[in-house]
């Protein structure tokens, strides 16, 4: 959790910084809301201090006890200023702190996002552009506002973005970039086993967790590859990694062992067949003539991840598992963990509402002798954050006993 100063200034947008307000509260961080004299025209400080959790003061005369004006600053993770207007750059690029969010601008050493608002006009007046340069050139994030509807009838650039646009960028400065310099592969989707060149053995995995891994590690300033087996493309729009596409396990497997070779984390998050046809047809089998398929196994792609680990370099599998008569779907994770001797095994219970497809996810993760190390719940983005977070946790406490 992060402790975030969310800044609103006077602008027509201050409704959609409620918006937002709301996005990184859910998103697990404290948020403290910092609004200007003119933004309490807009949006009351009710509905700041009922959201927030937090007193919403705007000048320093408010609280005096605390010295507020040093306080939030020095306390803040990360500054955003949503919306910012034409006044408020200005302010901030001269250093005026004749309110909260003046003082509290000049306090914070923390990353600063601003997010400008206003019409076009404004935002394209050689003083708005000096200021932007000003505040860009100490370092303050200033986001380019989007192209649209203004406050009336006119539309261009100046529009705030939309808030979970905010968000993202916002919780981006807060990631630091630990994973810099880190090469990562990553497998995600299904493998497809043909039986003939129409028809093949498939799963249903979509992708989506092995996606966010990927996403998550580039987050975090890794050089991501992902090898992706039958990925819909729609799912891999903006992914800003690499992307090799593979369709059978033995594809998979021909290119993760030749990224793993040089890569310092793997992750083996695609569902593999475990059997494939042991000969396909290599023309369509006729409905008529029947069809006995003899199957034979794939090799087991994690575990020769694992044979072949180079030294330092961490191997993560996941384990989608259901309960029989055996045992419940935990010790058979705890089994697999031991058995496959990844750094990390993310286990899942399979049912009809967790695992596949675009739904929550509950996962825990076991060490190579199958004992618990952590555990996440949430989205998929949300495990995936997690998991690269107790691998780079991993690889720390790793470099420190060596
Ligand atoms: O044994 P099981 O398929 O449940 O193990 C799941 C883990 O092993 C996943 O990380 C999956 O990517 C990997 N796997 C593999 N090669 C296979 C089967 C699974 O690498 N043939």
């Amino acid at each position: 959790m992060a402790r975030i100063a969310l800044g609103v200034t006077g602008g027509i947008a201050a409704y959609k910084a409620v918006l937002l307000l709301r996005l990184l509260s859910e998103a697990g961080h404290d948020v403290r809301v910092i609004p200007t004299a003119n933004a309490l025209r807009m949006v009351g400080t009710a509905t700041w201090e009922a959201l927030s959790g937090h007193p919403a003061h705007t000048s320093v005369f408010e609280d005096t006890t605390g010295a507020e004006h040093v306080e939030v600053g020095t306390w803040a993770d990360l500054l955003v200023v949503a919306p910012a207007t034409a006044s408020f750059l200005a302010r901030a690029a001269a250093g005026i702190a004749d309110d909260l969010l003046g003082t509290t601008y000049l306090v914070a050493t923390c990353p600063v996002l601003v997010v400008p608002a206003m019409h076009t006009q404004m935002w394209q007046h050689p003083a708005t552009r000096a200021n932007v340069q000003v505040l860009r050139a100490r370092g303050t994030h200033v986001l380019e506002p989007a192209t649209g509807r203004l406050t009336g009838t006119d539309s261009g650039p100046g529009r705030l973005p939309e808030p979970p646009e905010i968000a993202a960028a916002a919780l981006a400065l807060l990631a630091e970039p630990v994973l810099r310099g880190t090469r990562v592969v990553v497998s995600a989707g299904g493998t497809r086993e043909p039986i003939d060149p129409v028809r093949f053995i498939g799963n249903r995995s979509s992708g989506r967790q092995g996606i966010e891994i990927a996403r998550a590690a580039a987050q975090l300033g890794a050089e991501v590859e992902l090898v992706a087996a039958n990925v819909d493309s729609a799912l891999l729009a903006g992914l800003p990694v690499v992307v090799t596409h593979v369709e059978t396990a033995a594809q998979l497997a021909e290119r993760m062992v030749t990224r793993a070779a040089d890569a310092d984390i793997v992750v083996m998050a695609a569902a593999v067949a475990d059997f494939r046809p042991a000969a396909a047809s290599d023309h369509k089998v006729k409905k008529d003539t029947g069809l006995a398929l003899t199957l034979e196994q794939t090799p087991d792609i994690l575990a020769g991840l694992v044979a072949r680990r180079r030294p330092g370099q961490t191997v993560v599998g996941f384990a989608a598992e259901t309960g029989d008569d055996a045992g419940t779907p935990r010790a058979h994770a705890e089994a697999k963990a031991r058995r496959k001797g990844a750094d990390l095994l993310v286990f899942n219970e399979v049912s009809d509402t967790k695992g596949f497809g675009d739904v929550p996810n509950d996962v825990v993760m076991l060490d190579a002798a199958g004992s618990e190390v952590a555990r996440a719940a949430g989205s998929k983005a949300d495990v995936a954050r997690a998991v690269i977070h107790e691998v780079a946790r991993l690889r720390g406490v790793a470099r420190m006993s060596r």
